[in-house]
């Protein structure tokens, strides 16, 4: 069977920096992947081999069968790369970049702004790119790499800088994209984002994958306790220590946070004490997988 997406042992260096470590994975077709790290943690550079867009100093690829460097004309068609918004052409329209991003793969005027619909910018249709707010300016980009209708689209952290709501917009934009039944490879520095977009995620760190997986399975994986947290003062920390199932217990003034690997029991028996005003109960998160296996917080 061939992958869509098939990366073994890729290696590459600028200078003095191991940016990429031998990375290895595959994607499916339909697969919405995602790689998650934080800054500098080799994402860029990952995909950029994978687009083409470089060479790996070592290691085997193929992008839909077929190698990517040196770059190949017959897979361009075929793969959508979201460009920067800096990248727009210089004094035009929203539908005058799709028109002009569609043209250069001969995608007839009419295609083009019907992407203008798909990313919810019909009404931007007239608005010059500088005009457009950074979120805008997101989805016209995300809109031209899509323009041609590629079965493949690689997104480099297309949420980053955008405010909540402008990015919960485009997941709904890029879940409709992948629903469509394009496979998706996206990077993001967001745990949540990876968390909920995507099929499978690969953490990346110094160059490395350090796991991989549907995100739940790798937050099950942790067997990490959950924590439930109450308004401060509802309950003593002392007491409660003590409750049945309780591991730990801290009270920062704010909210009382007690750890459990068995949560019914202690909510049962914060409930018999009448001690749940403003419960929250949060189990693990990706988070909480980056921390275990770098022994570091996540510092996007
Ligand atoms: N063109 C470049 N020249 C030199 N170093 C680079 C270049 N691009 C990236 N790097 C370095 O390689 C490492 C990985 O960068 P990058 O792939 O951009 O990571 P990410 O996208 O996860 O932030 C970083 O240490 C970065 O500073
Ligand atoms: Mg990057």
């Amino acid at each position: 069977m061939v992958h869509t997406i098939e990366v073994s042992g890729l290696r590459k260096r600028y200078g003095d920096v191991q940016a990429v470590d031998g990375v290895t994975f595959a994607v499916e077709e339909g697969e919405f992947f995602g790689i998650l790290g934080p800054n500098g943690a080799g994402k860029t550079t990952t995909l950029e081999i994978i687009e083409g867009l470089r060479r790996a100093d070592e290691g085997d690829l193929t992008v839909l069968g077929l190698p990517p460097w040196p770059r190949n004309s017959k897979l361009l068609p075929r793969i959508g790369v979201q460009l920067q918004a800096s990248s727009f052409f210089e004094r035009l329209t929203a539908r005058e970049q799709l028109r002009t991003f569609g043209s250069l793969y001969g995608v007839p005027a009419k295609k083009a702004d019907a992407m203008l619909e798909l990313v919810g910018l019909d009404d931007k249709a007239d608005t010059r790119v500088e005009k457009l707010s950074g979120g805008q300016a997101q989805r016209l980009s995300i809109a031209c790499a899509l323009v041609h209708d590629p079965e493949l689209v690689f997104l480099d952290e297309p949420t980053a800088a955008l405010d909540p709501q402008a990015r919960r917009n485009l997941w709904d934009v890029l879940r409709s994209i992948n629903t469509d039944g394009r496979t998706i490879v996206l990077t993001t520095h967001y745990m949540d984002e990876a968390e909920i977009l995507c099929d499978r995620v690969a953490i990346m760190d110094s160059g490395r994958i350090l796991r991989l997986g549907p995100p739940a399975v790798l937050v099950r994986g942790l067997a990490a306790p959950a924590r439930i947290s109450v308004a401060s003062g509802v309950l003593a920390v002392e007491d409660a220590r003590l409750l049945p199932g309780a591991d730990e217990a801290d009270d920062d003034g704010v909210s009382l946070t007690i750890s459990t690997r068995d949560p019914s029991a202690v909510v049962a028996a914060m409930a018999a004490k009448d001690a749940l005003t403003g419960v929250q109960i949060r189990g693990a998160t990706l988070e909480d997988v980056f921390l275990e296996l770098t022994g570091r917080e996540y510092r996007a």
